[in-house]
């Protein structure tokens, strides 16, 4: 594992990148492998691929890219992630290297426990049931023994149980909201297997305890919530305000950090520019869960739900620019795992958690996180300073000068050109085309 932060990772050509990799130990020979392997064939274990979902056509590529120098409390990550948007490698390593030189991310798990619900109908008494609800709790917890062995083993299990009444809201109503501790599974699987036999025995408990037509439940129906407000991480970046001096672009260090500021207060009171602030970080979140074969889906909607969990949708993140110090923080749902589902079946996704060396799932929620915070902070930057758009042409002319099959002499001539000026494809390639005629 390297302890060195390696500067000019993106200049190397892939086969030095992945030189660098191997002997700094941080993929192994067989890994080396698997990657030239996915490389060559671009069908690794096709079978796999096909049988993820029904109805397979084609492969859909995307590159599992790395971001350097990742320091997370004091350990230094290289990290994979997955995406289609060709910034947010770029972004997120420029901020990485920048907070690894800087103390680096701190991130700690707040908690980890994943909800199930399971939503009923009854026309009973509920004061009757409220007063032997330990009884019933006591019978549900009983009723999942048989599928939590391993669980248990693992430190996992059903935690806690609520019986919520939402009778004033829709006639004969409740919820068994229970919480449960999943290891390093996401979990899915577990949880809605304990649903839906603590559902049988709610039905079998109300039976035993009420009679006639008091003792039928109906169940609606047993799911996990993808909301897990109680399976959070945090993660923190601070330094000296002075440091910020070489990514401030241009700006007086301490101008820019209370034009940063600023911009995370707008996101705390405007919803149209928060869902925007937030999507920066979901940027970064989104590559990691991505290439470790998680639910982006399900991270996505349980951390738009947290940022407006006090009734109003508000940034994720916020700053603290006291006096000398700049703190910027993030606090984020992710309910990931490391074990079953897509994590272990998909030889990709299986090759991204042993580049990180299979971390636990609190592990890597951290280090999701850091890569939301590094790709947020260069967004924030970015905006405050030259603008979003001077980063996005360069990646867009760099495509754009790939396609035209631009020598390298040509490459630094475009460049050079197009430093301050406007990119777009007709004058990039007219210009080309003139310069190639002259030369001729
Ligand atoms: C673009 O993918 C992300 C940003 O819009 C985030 C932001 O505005 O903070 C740049």
């Amino acid at each position: 594992m390297s302890t060195q932060i390696i500067n000019g990772f993106s200049k190397f050509p892939k086969e030095e990148k992945l030189a660098f990799l191997l002997t700094n130990k941080i993929i192994t020979d067989q890994q080396l492998e698997l990657i030239n392997e996915i490389n060559l064939k671009n069908n690794l274990n096709q079978e796999i691929i096909e049988n993820i979902t029904e109805n397979y056509l084609a492969n859909f590529p995307l590159s599992l890219s790395i971001v350097p120098n990742v320091l997370i409390n004091n350990r230094l990550h290289f990290v994979p992630v997955v995406t289609e948007e060709s910034s947010v490698v770029a972004a997120a390593s420029f901020a990485a290297k920048f907070w690894a030189l800087h103390g680096g991310f701190q991130t700690k798990v707040i908690n980890e426990t994943k909800i199930g619900q399971i939503h009923f109908t009854w026309a009973g008494n509920f004061q009757e049931l409220n007063e032997i609800k330990p009884l019933l709790f006591k019978a549900l917890t009983k009723s999942i023994d048989v599928v939590s062995e391993n669980m248990k083993k693992r430190g996992g299990g059903c935690k806690t149980i609520e019986l919520l009444d939402f009778t004033p809201k829709l006639a004969n109503y409740y919820q068994l909201r229970i919480g449960f501790i999943t290891a390093d599974a996401m979990g899915a699987n577990y949880i809605n297997t304990c649903l839906e036999i603590m559902a049988d025995a709610l039905k079998k408990f109300i039976s035993e305890h009420f009679e006639n037509e008091k003792a039928t439940v109906e169940i609606i129906m047993a799911i996990l919530s993808n909301y897990t407000p109680d399976c959070v991480v945090e993660c923190l970046v601070e330094c000296p305000t002075s440091q910020l001096q070489s990514v401030s672009g241009g700006l007086n260090y301490s101008d820019f950090a209370s034009k940063f500021k600023l911009a995370v207060e707008i996101a705390q009171i405007d919803p149209y520019r928060a869902v925007t602030h937030n999507k920066g970080i979901f940027n970064g979140i989104d590559a990691v869960v991505v290439a470790t074969g998680n639910d982006f889906r399900a991270i996505e909607a349980c951390g738009h739900a947290y940022a407006s969990r006090n009734g109003t949708y508000k940034s994720l993140s916020w700053c603290e620019n006291d006096k000398d110090l700049f703190r910027f923080l993030l606090r984020v749902p992710l309910a990931l795992g490391t074990v079953g589902g897509l994590t272990s079946v998909h030889p990709v996704a299986n090759l991204a958690l042993q580049i990180l060396s299979k971390p636990s799932a609190g592990q890597l929620m951290q280090i999701a996180s850091a890569i939301g915070m590094a790709n947020h902070f260069a967004a924030i930057r970015a905006l405050i300073t030259n603008g979003i758009q001077a980063g996005h042409m360069k990646m867009h002319l760099a495509k754009i000068l790939q396609h035209l099959n631009a020598s390298k002499d040509e490459i630094v001539l475009i460049n050079r050109e197009f430093k301050s000026n406007k990119v777009s494809f007709n004058d990039v390639s007219s210009f080309l085309e003139y310069h190639r005629k002259l030369k001729s």
